[in-house]
């Protein structure tokens, strides 16, 4: 192949790269992967309004999450055992975000600790992602120390209170190496677990609403929570100080049959009513999926499998290029639909494409 030249392009180099457990654990999605098609498929629903002659000479995608800056409105998805894809694992997916300006959301199952994170890219927007474990004392103690390690919000994945029949990761008898470093979640499962669906077993399925509090209260930090695709959730959140929502349902791998994240995204907009940030994600390949994301009334997007393909296919810069390849697409998004900047792409920008 010549020079990658999109997002797909990585993601048949990935493949090519990686052996098929990981390969599989990468790629897949849960039950029938219904939901891991839909979240793709729902952005070809969407047709572009774009106006035209209106001075695009000075385009930015700069914007804010949470009051922070970022060079374009994509934060890297939390993704579990990166190590998997490149000796560098974490930092070397963190060190490109850092570069380009987006930010990241580090997984509770990483491979590096946040402090490392923290030290491998200085100026990087950097967020702590939370399982509960049932012991909860491993959690506290994660807790305690994310403000310190450099992260200024933690994200609460809730649409995981057990892990999902990942048939394909069954089938290629996907491991985890039993040497993968996993500086959070080695305290809560001693030596022996080397499949995914044993490490979730050490998850706490009993959390609910009342944990928010001392969640938030533990860490110190605006709590995102990430996996809600109702209004009845999104509001119930507000009522417990949710920060921000992210729009998710795990990148097709949790609840099959669940919507599409961008047919969830309306009504989740609509019942928050600005009061706070809207993040979306699940299926985003293409700066054209930002921009439909952002019309939506979502504030920015996480990217989750895209950075992993660039990651798997050519460490840091693979990573640091999917995130270009994601800023140069949204910029001529923006120039074509005759806008400067995020914040100047609206609902009318969009609409349902004719059957
Ligand atoms: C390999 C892999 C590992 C993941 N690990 C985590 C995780 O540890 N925590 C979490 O909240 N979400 C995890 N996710 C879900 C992502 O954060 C995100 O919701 C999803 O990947 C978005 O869809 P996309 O991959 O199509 O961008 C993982 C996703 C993948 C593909």
């Amino acid at each position: 192949m010549t020079e990658p030249l999109s997002i797909a392009d990585y993601e048949r180099l990935a493949e090519q790269r990686l052996g098929p457990g990981p390969w599989a654990y990468l790629a897949g999605g849960s039950g029938d992967e219904w939901t891991l098609r839909e979240n793709r498929t729902a952005f070809s629903r969407w047709t572009f309004r774009p106006r035209v002659l209106r001075d695009v000479s000075g385009i930015s995608t700069a914007t804010t999450v949470l009051g922070k800056a970022l060079e374009l409105p994509v934060v890297v998805a939390p993704v579990a055992y990166q190590q998997l894809y490149d000796a560098e694992g974490d930092c070397a997916t963190a060190r490109a975000a850092a570069a380009v300006g987006a930010g990241m959301a580090v997984s509770t199952l990483a491979t590096r600790s946040n402090e490392e994170i923290a030290a491998a890219a200085p100026g990087l927007l950097q967020w702590c992602q939370l399982y509960v474990f049932r012991d909860r004392g491993v959690t506290r103690e994660q807790l305690a120390g994310v403000a310190a390690a450099g992260c200024s919000a933690l994200v609460l994945t809730v649409d995981t209170p057990r892990l999902a029949q990942r048939e394909r990761d069954i089938r290629a008898g996907f491991e985890i190496p039993a040497d993968l470093p996993l500086p959070y979640a080695r305290a809560a499962m001693g030596e022996s677990a080397q499949n995914p669906a044993e490490h979730f077993k050490l998850l706490d399925d009993s959390v609910s609403w009342r944990d928010l509090e001392w969640i938030a209260s533990e860490s110190r930090l605006p709590v995102i929570l990430k996996g809600i695709v109702t209004a009845e959730d999104a509001k119930i959140a507000l009522e417990h100080g949710a920060a921000a929502i992210a729009v998710s349902n795990h990148g097709g791998r949790q609840l099959d049959g669940a919507p599409a994240t961008l047919d969830a995204l309306p009504e989740v907009v609509e019942a928050v009513d600005g009061r706070v940030e809207v993040y979306l994600d699940g299926g985003v390949r293409r700066g054209t999926d930002v921009a439909k994301a952002l019309a939506l009334g979502a504030r920015a997007v996480f990217a989750g499998r895209a950075p992993i393909f660039g990651l798997a296919a050519a460490g840091e810069k693979g990573v640091r290029h999917v995130l270009e390849l994601l800023r140069d697409e949204l910029t001529l998004t923006l120039c074509l639909l005759g806008c400067t900047s995020p914040e100047e792409v609206t609902r009318a920008h969009i609409q349902r494409a004719a059957v």
